[in-house]
């Protein structure tokens, strides 16, 4: 098959979305934005690379929500203010400029913050595993303090508030940020969320927070402006993870999803094992069943560089769209690279370790030019 005709490289045409191809930047938090928040001028570029280099969509990495305990890492980069608003949009405008959409990710750490011992989470329970060091973490997570109604409420309107911020920036929309164990998910996880509230219990009081924060952006934004989600199994924190009941759980979350109508759905595998960790005995993967429940676009990630595995997660309507990481931090012109026959440059783990700064991979990327196959 010529690679002009891999479905990769197919436009996608649908009434909430129209791209010129199936390749989305997945989102990377690179401890590079100011101390106070701001994105900056090498974000801008950072970020343009990826546009100008064949994607068509950009997702960002997770912005913080509020000042009271959202925060994952030191130089994250936020949306809780109209100066945090002004920095990004020089991001977006040069993004924009070279014909992608952008997408703001919000995010809450919850109980697995890298730097703050004082965290917050739906139950008082100690996440797994240790911080992560190229993310400014040293040791074991602490035990999180249980959230309380009001601590909850200053959680949704962060996030409803993030979301004008991400549309005063010039956003094209905003992901909610549901995976990968941060605050969200914590909320979502049964053996994360002990509560006995509205918010704890069943699936749908456990996906209850959500509901509410895309319901609420709904009234604050036009109908242009775009609102997805994150979801997946595994945790940072514990890649592995599963739910006890696999594919009927996944059936119960993406029921509650249909019911909230985001305009997107983005199913992670940070792991990046697609088939280990994406796939029920049935045969079927939870981005499939996204697809089938929601109807709506279902973007597929973890290790979708590889090019059979992109044409089997397009074909067999596993995905609509295929969000790319470690792949394309290591050659933001990937897709370009592909569709000319040159080889793209590979990712190797020294271009996160020891810090995962835009500037250090840079770095590792110029010093390595040679090396890397
Ligand atoms: C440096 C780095 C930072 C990441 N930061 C985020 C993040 O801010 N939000 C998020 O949802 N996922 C984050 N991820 C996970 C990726 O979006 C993606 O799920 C993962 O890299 C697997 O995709 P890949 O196999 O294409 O690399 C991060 C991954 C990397 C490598």
């Amino acid at each position: 098959m010529s690679i002009t005709k891999h479905p990769i490289f197919q436009p996608l045409q649908r009434q909430e979305l129209s791209l010129k191809n199936r390749l989305v930047i997945a989102p990377m938090s690179r401890v590079s934005a100011g101390a106070d928040g701001s994105a900056t001028a090498e974000m801008a570029e950072y970020y343009a690379a990826f546009a100008k280099g064949g994607f068509s969509m950009v997702i960002t990495e997770g912005n913080y929500t509020d000042e009271a305990a959202s925060k994952g890492y030191p130089n994250q980069p936020g949306l809780t203010s109209p100066l945090h608003a002004l920095a990004w949009k020089p991001v977006v405008d040069q993004v924009k400029s070279h014909g992608a959409l952008i997408i703001a990710q919000l995010m809450h750490a919850g109980a697995l913050s890298q730097y703050s011992d004082d965290t917050k989470a739906p139950s008082a329970v100690q996440p797994v595993g240790v911080k992560m060091a190229q993310y400014g973490g040293t040791g074991g997570y602490p035990f999180p303090k249980a959230m309380s109604l009001d601590d909850i409420d200053i959680v949704k309107n962060g996030f409803v508030k993030a979301a004008r911020f991400a549309l005063q920036a010039g956003f094209d929309g905003v992901e909610l940020h549901m995976a990968n164990g941060y605050l969200l998910d914590q909320f979502l996880t049964p053996e994360l969320n002990v509560r006995e509230d509205l918010y704890g219990g069943s699936t749908s009081n456990r996906f209850r927070i959500a509901a509410e924060i895309i319901q609420s952006i709904r009234e604050f934004v036009p109908p242009h402006f775009l609102v997805g989600i994150r979801l997946s199994e595994g945790k940072v924190n514990d890649l592995k993870y599963r739910w006890k009941e696999g594919e009927a759980m996944a059936v119960e979350v993406l029921e509650e999803v249909r019911k909230a109508a985001p305009d997107f759905i983005h199913i992670a595998v940070q792991s990046g094992e697609w088939e280990r960790d994406s796939f029920y005995s049935s045969g079927t993967s939870y981005s499939a069943l996204a697809k089938q429940i929601t109807g709506k676009v279902v973007i597929a990630n973890g290790g979708m560089h590889q090019l059979t595995r992109a044409s089997t997660a397009i074909e067999d309507a596993h995905a609509d769209l295929l969000a790319i990481g470690k792949a394309a931090l290591a050659d933001p012109a990937w897709p370009l690279h592909t569709l000319n026959g040159a080889q793209a440059r590979a990712f190797h783990p020294d271009m996160l370790w020891p810090e995962a700064t835009i500037q250090h991979t840079n770095k590792i990327i110029k010093s390595q030019q040679l090396s890397i196959a």
